[in-house]
């Protein structure tokens, strides 16, 4: 029998949306497919009139701006989700940034502050949005999915401090799952291949990983942002309902190798 997945009647709300590039986009868009209805925080007014005309093309959409270090203004876009919605089925957390300093060069390098901005908006910032969203989802529980890369465990050259910052989130992951998987909360982590977005073009080095993954992995390609979407649409699904606390590739394998 075929199987499809179907989220209508679901809402969650997707942090991370910058561009059409965004990998928090893309997911966004097979959520919509499926039938979910979505509300989007951008990061600040800077991308306000982008994010809002391209969400716009989903319909109409609820649209907040929240900078995800500031805890009380996290809070508050839950109220205003709250009061219009009730309650919430999934959330995307796909947040990341650290100084383009910080970035290349010597890890040892880093300075206090770069390594504070680095994990305060890349891992800490998880941490709120599961706090003040997850009491949200009702009886039936919900899901929670965040953005890391390999990095976490492995040196890639150039990530720097982005690495320290994935291997707290996918630590949180555990975490949030073991603390929220009572009231039904799962949470996972998806570790994607890399992509061209925005925030990677911050990355050096990061042709060379996507020549990399083309050369090395099991599938010999690098990934697409589709993969990636229909991954978090899996993890976002009642499909997905037996898993939680994990960290889940969707990198054609690279991983797994060592040569
Ligand atoms: N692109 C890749 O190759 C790749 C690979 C693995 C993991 N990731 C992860 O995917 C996630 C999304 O990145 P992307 O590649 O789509 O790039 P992107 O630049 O499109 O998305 C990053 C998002 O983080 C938001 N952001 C940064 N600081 C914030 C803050 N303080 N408050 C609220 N939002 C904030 C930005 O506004 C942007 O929307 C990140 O966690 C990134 O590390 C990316």
């Amino acid at each position: 029998m075929p199987v499809s997945i179907d989220l209508t009647g679901k809402k969650g709300v997707v942090f991370g949306v910058a561009n059409q590039r965004s990998i928090a986009w893309v997911i966004s868009q097979r959520l919509a497919e499926a039938g979910a209805e979505l509300a989007f925080a951008y990061q600040n007014e800077r991308l306000q009139g982008p994010v809002e005309k391209l969400v716009s093309t989903l319909g109409e959409p609820t649209i907040l701006e929240c900078d995800a270090t500031d805890e009380d203004r996290v809070k508050s876009v839950y109220e205003e989700i709250a009061s219009k919605w009730g309650s919430i089925d999934f959330i995307v957390h796909s947040v990341a940034y650290a100084e383009r300093d910080d970035l290349g060069g010597d890890f040892s390098a880093v300075s206090l502050q770069g390594f504070r901005t680095a994990l305060e908006a890349s891992a800490y910032t998880l941490v709120p949005v599961a706090r003040y969203g997850a009491p949200l989802m009702g009886e039936s529980g919900g899901s929670i999915i965040t953005m890391t890369f390999d990095a976490s465990v492995k040196v890639y050259p150039g990530y720097n401090i982005m690495g320290t910052a994935k291997a707290a989130l996918e630590n949180e992951v555990r975490q949030l799952a073991a603390e929220f998987g009572p009231s039904g909360v799962r949470v996972n982590a998806i570790s994607a291949g890399p992509l061209p977005t925005l925030a990677a073009r911050s990355i050096p080095g990061f042709n060379e990983m996507r020549r990399a993954h083309q050369d090395r992995s099991p599938l010999q390609r690098p990934i697409t942002h589709d993969e990636v979407g229909n991954m978090a649409l899996f993890l976002l699904s009642d499909l997905s309902s037996g898993t939680t606390g994990a960290v889940i590739p969707v990198d054609a394998g690279y991983g797994i190798m060592a040569l």
